[in-house]
């Protein structure tokens, strides 16, 4: 299995994460975080990291970065905290499969093999986790809640998905892994929901990890949605 968040668009969406600032004056450093093994390690990260200290993850570039590692921008204030301070934080924190974080020093390590830990690691956290047959969806498909999908949708998903979800939406030429037809999705029952909303939230290849962008409800009204939309006769 290769590493699943290559996203391209993750940094302009995470850019809109920028809203919720809580330090006043920063100074912004990139750190080069290793440990990140799934796609939902660097949404772990932020959140984690932003409860234990007065930063905020401004900008997440995982690609094509000149050491190989996915660098975080992450801005503070001086004043408070050190790079050390920030460092440190990170190595309390643990991966949602089970691996601790740590920034990275020294050289490159571009197609350095993964590790042992690594590897078992990423088993840990395989698409067959027993957590997508936990969740149920907590809202109803009412009118407000198809209004709210809607508009989510339209903002968010219809650029690679199209408004139709035809997965032919403007966006869609320029990637790599075709954004799906939804349709497939119309009128299914409860038994969907767990997967959509995993999938959602986690994203895969080049769809983004909604659960870094978007709230629970948020996520659960766009599913309601997502089942609406069918393919033209
Ligand atoms: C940057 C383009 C892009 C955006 C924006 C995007 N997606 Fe996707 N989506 C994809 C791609 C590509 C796939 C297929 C990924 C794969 O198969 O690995 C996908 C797959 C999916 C799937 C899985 C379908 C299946 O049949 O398994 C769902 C559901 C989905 N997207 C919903 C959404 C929703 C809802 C939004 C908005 C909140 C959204 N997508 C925004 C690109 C995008």
């Amino acid at each position: 299995m290769k590493r699943v968040f290559s996203a391209s668009m993750f940094i302009f969406l995470l850019t809109l994460l920028t809203g919720t600032s809580t330090v006043a004056a920063g100074k912004i450093g990139n750190f080069e975080i290793e440990g990140l093994i799934s796609a939902a390690s660097p949404m772990a990260l932020i959140s984690e990291l932003e409860k234990k200290l007065e930063v905020n993850v401004v900008e997440i570039n995982l690609k094509n970065t000149e050491s190989g590692w996915p660098v975080f921008a992450i801005e503070f204030d001086p004043g408070q905290l050190s790079r050390e301070d920030i460092e440190k934080t990170i190595a309390t924190i643990e991966d949602p499969a089970g691996q601790k974080y740590k920034v990275h020093k020294g050289p490159p390590i571009n197609n350095a093999a993964f590790t042992d830990e690594e590897l078992k690691a990423m088993e840990i956290f395989a698409p067959t986790t027993p957590d997508i047959a936990k969740v149920t969806n907590p809202i109803a498909s009412s009118d407000e809640s198809l209004a709210r999908g809607k508009e989510i949708f339209e903002i968010n998903c219809s650029t690679c998905h199209g408004t139709n979800g035809s997965g032919q939406g403007p966006a869609s030429h320029g990637i790599t892994t075709f954004p799906r037809q939804l349709w497939s999705w119309y009128n299914t029952d409860s038994g969907t929901d767990a997967y959509l909303y995993w999938f959602i939230t986690n994203g895969r290849n080049e769809m983004p990890p909604w659960g870094l962008i978007l709230s629970d409800n948020e996520r659960w009204d766009v599913i309601n949605y997502v089942k609406t939309l069918k393919k033209p006769e």
